[in-house]
């Protein structure tokens, strides 16, 4: 587990930071990228406002026995995530499990007394254990003597107010730790972290040249396993179907053969989607930037800071980068507009940017609802001017990684092990701020490769090309690299055991697959428990998904599968699934008494709420205990995983 120990580099990072002149240690637990990111700009700041030397670290790569020891003089900051029901990241669970251990002891006893540090968490409060990790390192770390300097952040992101929460959070972390450190503020100067250097002898057509391979066993056109989060799998599209009767929506049934490959999913697990940026917008984004006649050139990038990583592999064009590596088309950042404001075409356009980048409420009240991406700002704000004095670092500093997106599978792996089943509906927004329909970077691709798929369309949006496994290799289908990731949203071992879904909208993705896994056991002859579905759409003619497959189910499980549909727009008042669950409510109450397991799937800012308090009434009403000791129930239920969610918000 221990990278350093490998490669032979230091896990001490005091030593790490005296080597490299430091005075300040940034550590992130990330799971997809965000803390990182933020762990980042954290390190940066503190640069460019306070002058301080500061380096990034992921928490996997050091030890913490000598914790103890840190100066006095520095300053450790913590940027942690808490994922899932309340654990720390992957990369943080060693550093988590030894400052949270009841015997915790450093090099020299048990005490931090030298040490001051600073937190920031990013959580979701649609979940019990919002922000958990970081509350209970907080809660180590000053129990164990150590100083806390400024509050400990709270990001969330169930309210979608990470960005906001992490800007208010700062600033007065910034004044208290200057106070504390004695720093100086000072003008910030940008200093770009990488450099880019033009590599003239080489041609985008240059065997060594990344055109948007992840990997090195992409570039050399021989991919190979493990497939993962690092690298994934170039799987074919093996189906495609509209599932929507409506002129206006979409929904779309996707399969995907992973039979190249040994990747395995079970019926629950979620498939990770990597998408790339429609080509309109990268076009945009390379000519907002005055890189239109450069996007084709061949570039290698720099650290210019030993900690700092390359987050791409190079050498690469400006095209590859904002095809497949930025996010740049998430709405913009105030932070990001605070950054570029000095490399303004104009003094005029200069003002109007730092005033968005300083104040929050005019900053709203500009973008609110525009979901402008940054090109798209610029363009707007600076009339069509050429932003060409922004050092490309910026873009790669401030703008997040593209990430993969993940859906929950659909399929069932005993019915179809090797096909991967999607639904993903294809929303499309109509923005008056926007000359293009919106849609979601992945959603977008999807239903790019659908009219591939399809139509054998050439998308003009796309570029597709990557998604033939490296440009060089070319194959005829429609292909998208995909990984898998495991769930605990799982069905019982035992078939007999009935179980209660609800799945809303594409919240029955998951349950699809349950039945379709059940449907095919009771054929085979297995005894199948109760099998109570409860689904939920706007009417029953346009999106009531999988209508037909819910009798061939019916006709295999009999009276052991019961769908109960909520539609509603179909009558005038509106009808949801929690209404139907509480209809229900003796059967309900009776199932779980029989150890029933109860799921809930889909929009996690309401629905899942609703849903879970309406199950809390039920039990209240029927084993005539007070709503404080159903609630309880209700808690003691999920801790025991008979209650089990895959919510998204
Ligand atoms: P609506 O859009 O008509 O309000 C799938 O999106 C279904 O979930 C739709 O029928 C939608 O109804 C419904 N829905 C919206 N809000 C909900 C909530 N808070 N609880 C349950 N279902 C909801």
């Amino acid at each position: 587990a221990n990278a350093g120990q490998k490669t032979g580099r230091t896990r001490n990072f005091i030593e790490k930071m005296d080597e490299t002149n430091k005075n300040c240690i940034v550590f992130y637990g990330s799971q997809t990228g965000t803390a990182e990111d933020y762990a980042s700009r954290l390190a940066k700041e503190g640069k460019s406002r306070y002058g301080l030397n500061t380096m990034v670290a992921d928490l996997e790569d050091y030890d913490f026995e000598n914790l103890d020891e840190f100066p006095s003089d520095k300053i450790v900051m913590f940027v942690l995530a808490t994922y899932g029901e309340g654990e720390p990241t992957d990369n943080a669970v060693e550093f988590y499990e030894h400052i949270r251990s009841d015997d915790v002891s450093f090099s020299n006893g048990s005490s931090l007394e030298n040490l001051k540090y600073v937190a920031f968490g990013l959580g979701n409060n649609t979940y019990e254990h919002y922000n958990s990790v970081v509350r209970r390192v907080d809660e180590s770390l000053t129990k164990l003597g150590a100083t806390r300097i400024g509050v400990a952040g709270e990001g969330d992101d169930g309210a979608g107010t990470m960005e906001e929460d992490f800007l208010a959070w700062k600033d007065p972390m910034w004044s208290a730790l200057a106070e504390s450190m004695g720093l100086e503020e000072r003008e910030a100067i940008y200093e770009p972290t990488f450099s880019i250097v033009d590599r003239e002898t080489l041609t985008a057509d240059s065997e060594e040249v990344y055109l948007g391979e992840p990997n090195k066993g992409y570039l050399q056109g021989t991919p190979k396993g493990p497939f993962n989060a690092q690298n994934p799998y170039t799987a074919e599209v093996a189906e495609s179907r509209e599932l929507f009767k409506s002129k206006d929506r979409s929904c779309l049934h996707m399969e995907i053969d992973v039979s190249g490959s040994n990747l395995t999913y079970q019926t629950g697990d979620h498939i990770a989607v990597w998408p790339s940026n429609a080509g309109f917008q990268v076009d945009l984004f390379l000519k907002t930037l005055g890189l239109t006649e450069k996007r084709n050139h061949v570039i290698s990038i720099k650290a210019l800071e030993p900690t700092a990583k390359v987050p791409f592999p190079t050498p690469t064009t400006y095209d590859a980068i904002a095809r497949y590596h930025m996010e740049i088309c998430a709405p913009v950042s105030r932070q990001m507009i605070s950054t570029l404001a000095p490399f303004s075409p104009t003094e005029k356009i200069k003002a109007e940017m730092t005033r968005l980048g300083s104040d929050k409420d005019y900053f709203h009240e500009k973008t609110g609802h525009s979901f402008y991406n940054i090109a798209q700002f610029l363009t707007v704000l600076g009339e069509g001017a050429t932003w060409d004095k922004i050092p490309f670092s910026a873009f790669i500093e401030g703008l997040n990684k593209l990430q993969p997106r993940y859906y929950s599978i659909s399929s069932s792996s005993l019915v179809q092990p090797k096909k991967v089943a999607i639904t993903a509906v294809v929303e499309t927004q109509v923005l008056p701020s926007q000359e293009a329909p919106f849609r979601g970077v992945a959603t977008h691709y999807l239903a790019a490769l659908a009219d591939k798929f399809n139509k054998g369309a050439k998308s003009d949006a796309y570029d597709l090309t990557y998604q033939i496994a490296g440009p060089r290799s070319r194959h005829t289908g429609t292909h998208l690299p995909v990984h898998i990731r495991h769930s605990n949203f799982k069905l019982p071992s035992d078939p007999s055991r009935p179980i209660i879904m609800i799945g809303p909208g594409t919240g029955v993705a998951p349950f699809r697959a349950f039945v379709q896994e059940r449907a095919k056991q009771a054929r085979d002859g297995v005894e199948v428990g109760k099998t109570l579905l409860f689904f939920g759409s706007r009417n029953a003619k346009e999106d009531y998904l999988y209508e037909s497959e819910w009798a061939e189910y019916k006709e295999a499980l009999g009276d052991a599968f019961e769908l109960v549909t909520a539609f509603s727009r179909d009558t005038a008042k509106k009808v949801y699934v929690q209404h139907r669950l509480k209809e229900k409510s003796e059967e309900v109450n009776a199932l779980l008494q029989k150890k029933a397991l109860f799921y809930v799937c889909g929009d996690a800012a309401r629905m899942a709420r609703e849903v879970n308090t309406t199950l809390a009434q039920i039990i209240a009403e029927n084993r005539k205990i007070t709503p404080a000791k159903a609630e309880e129930v209700v808690k003691s239920m999920r801790a025991a995983n008979q209650y089990q969610e895959d919510v998204w918000s």
